[in-house]
């Protein structure tokens, strides 16, 4: 059975077959809404419904009861139940990028602090793989789970992907890959998945604020954008707990040595007695607002624990920031299948 959907927005129709949701034969089409986590968390992909019946597998958690009864719908999780239209929010960044299922190789392991190991993965040279700085991929592994990993990597042909994959005690793959894992061995991934790129159309300065390997996706945009000779101000503020966790801070020094247009701030939670830190100390997302209280002429790229995503929603809109200049990647939810 199909339904179509009909974005008031933009005009586009495209039809839903079974028990598709709207994000999924959006994507088949190459309509792509802003999305994010794709497990009804995030919110990133919330519309309006305007007319028509959706249902959900599981209760849109990112929804509020209020929310739900005033016509809002989460996307990566509505499945029509009849022709639907909505008011969305689309894309075009990414319409053109295909999403696949690819092989690939451990091609190198660097473990870069005590719970990051950074994985390089060499991919077929017969087949491309086209991604957005700051999209992530799922990895497929072979009980049917996945694990989600952004790039940290900007696309470039050839080259390996860069992953950031930090130990979670009793994580399947984060185990995996600090206490089995060898160079050459063989996996699977699903992507690039995401809407979490640079909006190419806006010359604001940036805030990008990262919660530990939140880094990768928002390393990958920074690499984007020096390449490209992007001359928009950029301002990195790196949330981790203690000296030893800024597994990159050589780097990032680095860069803000050699970009006029890029500044980095790093911010420990809880410096150890031992780190001598003479520099920014606490929450993330309150440093930023102490370095900048007016958010009103900003866009802010932020990535990590959804504890600080959270705090960046509630507290930096009072603070100017449009809600819709406000993008984020919760990167600690992974989709079991
Ligand atoms: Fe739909 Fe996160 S809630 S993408």
């Amino acid at each position: 059975m199909s339904f179509s959907v009909h974005n008031r927005k933009t005009g586009s129709r495209f039809d839903v077959e079974g028990d598709e949701t709207i994000l999924d034969a959006g994507l088949k089409h190459s309509i792509v809404f802003p999305y994010s986590c794709r497990g009804g968390t995030c919110g990133t992909c919330k519309a309006r419904l305007v007319s028509g019946e959706v249902g959900y597998a599981h209760p849109p958690q990112a929804l509020s009861p209020e929310e739900l009864a005033g016509g809002s719908v989460l996307l990566c999780q509505a499945v029509p139940s009849g022709d639907v239209e909505i008011e969305a929010t689309e894309l075009a960044a990414s319409a053109e990028i295909q999403i696949k299922i690819m092989p690939c190789r451990v091609a190198a392991m660097e473990q870069l602090a005590h719970d990051v190991m950074v994985l390089h993965l060499k991919l077929p040279a017969s087949q491309a793989f086209r991604y957005l700085a700051g999209q992530y991929i799922d990895i497929l592994m072979r009980d049917g789970r996945r694990r989600s990993f952004s790039m940290a990597s900007r696309p470039q042909a050839g080259q390996d992907l860069e992953l950031h994959v930090r130990h979670v005690p009793e994580g399947a793959f984060s185990s995996r890959v600090f206490d089995s894992m060898k160079v050459k061995d063989l996996m699977r991934f699903q992507g690039p998945f995401g809407t979490f790129f640079l909006r190419e159309d806006s010359d604001r300065p940036a805030i990008l604020m990262a919660g530990g390997t939140g880094l990768a996706p928002i390393k990958a945009l920074l690499d984007q954008a020096f390449a490209d000779d992007n001359h928009r101000q950029f301002h990195l503020f790196w949330g981790v707990r203690a000296r030893r966790d800024l597994y990159l801070h050589e780097l990032l020094e680095t860069w803000a040595a050699e970009h006029e247009n890029f500044r980095y701030t790093p911010v420990l939670s809880e410096p150890a007695a031992d780190d001598d830190w003479r520099g920014e100390s606490g929450f993330v997302h309150e440093v930023v607002l102490k370095h900048v209280d007016d958010l009103s002429a900003h866009e802010v790229y932020a990535c990590g624990p959804p504890v600080m995503i959270d705090a960046a929603k509630a507290q930096f809109p009072a603070h100017g920031l449009a809600p819709d200049r406000l993008f984020y990647d919760s990167f600690e939810f992974a989709v079991d299948d």
